[in-house]
C-alpha cells in the first residue's frame, strides 16, 4: 500500500509497450494539478542503482546467471526503497516509478524460468513490503514492442539492448506472465491497452486515477 501520505504508482510492461512515454505524461497530469512528482526507473534511481543497470543491461560479453541477475535487480530495488522511495512517499510525494517487483516477476521468474516462490521472496525482501498503491500494465505486442525497441536502439539508445536480444518466445512468456498477474491482482494492476493513440492511452490511465480518487487533489 502507500506509505506515509505520499501515492506510489509504478508501470510495466515488455520492451518497446510506451511506458516511458506514458510515464512522462502522468508525471505533468499530476504537476498541472499541483503534485509534487517525483520520477523514477528500475534497475537505476541511485549511484548504486546505475551502476548495477549499466552491468545487467550491457554485460559485454559476459553471460550473467540467472540468479545473478535475479540479486542484481533486487540490490538495485532495495538501495532505492530505503535510499529514495521511502524518504519521498514520507514527505507525500507521489513516487511514479517505471518498472518495479512486477518486472521481476515477469522477467526472471516467467521469462527465464526461476521458481516463482522465489523470486516473489526475493521481491518481499527487497521492497520490504513496499507495494505500488497502482501498477499500470501496458499491454503490447511483444513483436511490435521490439519493432519501436529497436528502432530507439539503432537511433543511438546506450548499447542497453540485452533482452531486446532475448528470442521473441521469451518476450512472449514476460507479456503471458503480466496478463496472469494482472488477473489475480485485478484491485492494483491495471491492464491499458498500448496499442492506441498516445493520448487515448494518457486519457485512460488518468481515468482509472481519477476513478480510485488517487489525485493529489483529493488526498
Ligand atoms: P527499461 O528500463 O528499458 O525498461 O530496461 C530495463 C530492462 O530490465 C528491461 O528489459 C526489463 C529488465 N528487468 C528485469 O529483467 N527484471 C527486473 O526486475 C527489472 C526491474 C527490469
Amino acid at each position: 500500500m502507500g506509505e506515509g501520505k505520499g501515492l506510489f504508482i509504478t508501470f510495466e510492461g515488455v520492451e518497446g509497450c510506451g511506458k516511458s512515454t506514458q510515464m512522462e505524461l502522468l508525471k505533468g497530469w499530476f504537476e498541472e494539478r499541483g503534485g509534487r512528482v517525483l520520477a523514477l526507473r528500475e534497475p537505476g534511481g541511485t549511484g548504486l542503482g546505475e551502476k548495477v543497470r549499466a552491468i545487467l543491461l550491457n554485460p559485454q560479453g559476459e553471460v550473467i546467471d540467472p540468479f545473478a541477475e535475479l540479486f542484481l535487480y533486487e540490490a538495485c530495488r532495495a538501495q532505492l526503497v530505503n535510499n529514495v522511495i521511502r524518504p519521498a512517499l514520507h514527505k507525500g510525494l507521489t513516487v511514479i516509478c517505471d518498472r518495479f517487483t512486477d518486472s521481476t516477476l515477469a522477467y526472471q521468474g516467467y521469462g527465464r524460468g526461476l521458481d516463482i516462490g522465489a523470486v516473489l521472496s526475493a521481491n518481499a525482501l527487497a521492497a520490504k513490503g513496499l507495494t505500488p498503491r497502482i501498477t499500470i500494465l501496458i499491454d503490447c505486442d511483444p513483436e511490435v514492442g521490439l519493432r519501436r525497441a529497436w528502432k530507439r536502439i539503432e537511433a543511438g539508445a546506450m548499447g542497453e539492448d540485452r533482452f531486446e536480444r532475448e528470442d521473441i518466445s521469451f518476450h512472449r512468456r514476460v507479456r503471458d506472465g503480466y496478463l496472469d498477474m494482472a488477473k489475480k491482482e485485478p484491485g492494483r494492476i491495471k491492464v491499458v491497452d498500448g496499442s492506441r493513440e498516445i493520448p487515448l492511452i494518457h486519457k485512460e490511465i488518468c481515468d482509472i486515477i481519477n476513478s480510485k480518487r488517487l489525485g493529489p487533489y483529493v488526498i
